[in-house]
């Protein structure tokens, strides 16, 4: 599959977001290498610290799917930005935690145009290890 084809799956989840509080939708898409796609969207929390961010909501889905960090093929990002949407620094973590460092993320904007990251470039000297 084409980032530009998982672009859709992420796009088309923004629908779902539950974001009253900021009006700010966001959807993720995570493609596994067995060709699933796993799609996550925010869901804000009137106490605003229990938002749970999408990539968050897919990762975490993915993982309760049985699907490990070696599974993951590539990821995008979609909202309503004019900028290219980047995930935030919680979730780069989470993203570190649980997929590959060479994996690539695309980030997108409201033209439905793709920029791709990679993972290692995204969180330069990531802490891995305890
Ligand atoms: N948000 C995400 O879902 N992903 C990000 O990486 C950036 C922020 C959500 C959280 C909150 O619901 C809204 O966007 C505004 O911050």
């Amino acid at each position: 599959m084409k980032p530009e084809e998982l672009y859709v799956h992420a796009k088309n989840a923004l629908e779902h977001s539950y974001c009253p509080y900021s009006n700010f939708p966001v959807g993720c898409a995570i493609l596994y290498k067995d060709g699933t796609v796993i799609t996550g969207v925010n869901v804000e929390n009137v106490s605003f610290g229990a938002t749970n961010c999408a990539e968050r909501t897919a990762l975490f889905t993915g993982v309760t799917k049985g699907y490990q960090k070696e599974d993951v093929e590539m990821l995008v990002v979609a909202g309503k930005t004019d900028y290219f949407l980047p995930p935030c620094c919680l979730c780069r973590q989470v993203l570190v935690e649980l997929c590959p460092a060479d994996t690539p993320i695309y980030l997108s904007n409201n033209k439905g145009e793709l920029k791709e990251t990679i993972l290692r470039d995204l969180v330069p000297l990531a802490f891995t290890e305890m």
